[in-house]
């Protein structure tokens, strides 16, 4: 497994993951629109095939702050470690970048992501009503760089 940048290639193997894991649909052009303007935080995992299994989103919204925007492995490599790797590396280029914080939003019912979170020492800050489009309330989330 490797981790390298986004590629325009990549787009129907991470919009097939955005479904299966994050069960959301976009626009395949919104892939190419965000990583333009921060290519470094949008961070691909590769198999020994190139095809992504896994990848962290990354977008800087707010000056000094990084927002994972979506972070997802496919289902079959899960529990590998990738999602470690993933975050291990946007942390080093949010640093890079002198970023002091990083936000994420997360479902209350996401038990796996929170405890991963969790372990990434990101606290919950804000309880977001009805922030998801089925109702469900969410988490923001933050750390230190
Ligand atoms: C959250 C997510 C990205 C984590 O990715 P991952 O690759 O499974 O993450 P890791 O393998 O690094 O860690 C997951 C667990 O596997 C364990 N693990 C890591 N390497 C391992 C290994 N070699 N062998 C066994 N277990 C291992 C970790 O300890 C961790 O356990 P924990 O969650 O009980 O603490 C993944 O679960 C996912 O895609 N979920 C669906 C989408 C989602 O919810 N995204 C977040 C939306 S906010």
């Amino acid at each position: 497994m490797t981790i390298r940048g986004f590629r325009l290639g990549d787009v129907p193997f991470v919009a097939s993951i955005v479904e299966e894991a994050l069960h959301e649909r976009y626009d395949p052009s919104l892939y190419g629109s965000l990583s333009a303007e921060w290519p470094d935080g949008f961070l691909i995992a590769a198999g020994p095939d190139d095809i992504p299994v896994g990848f962290l989103l990354g977008v800087s919204q707010v000056p000094g702050e990084a927002r994972v925007l979506m972070f997802a492995v496919a289902r079959g490599h899960r529990a590998q470690g990738i999602g470690a790797v993933l975050m291990d590396e946007f942390l080093v280029r949010c640093r890079a970048r002198q970023f002091r914080r990083v936000t994420l939003e997360v479902r209350v019912s996401n038990a796996t992501a929170i405890r991963f979170y969790a372990r990434y020492r990101y606290s919950v800050v804000d309880l977001l009503r009805a922030y998801y489009s089925d109702g469900e309330n969410g988490y923001q989330m933050a750390r230190p760089t």
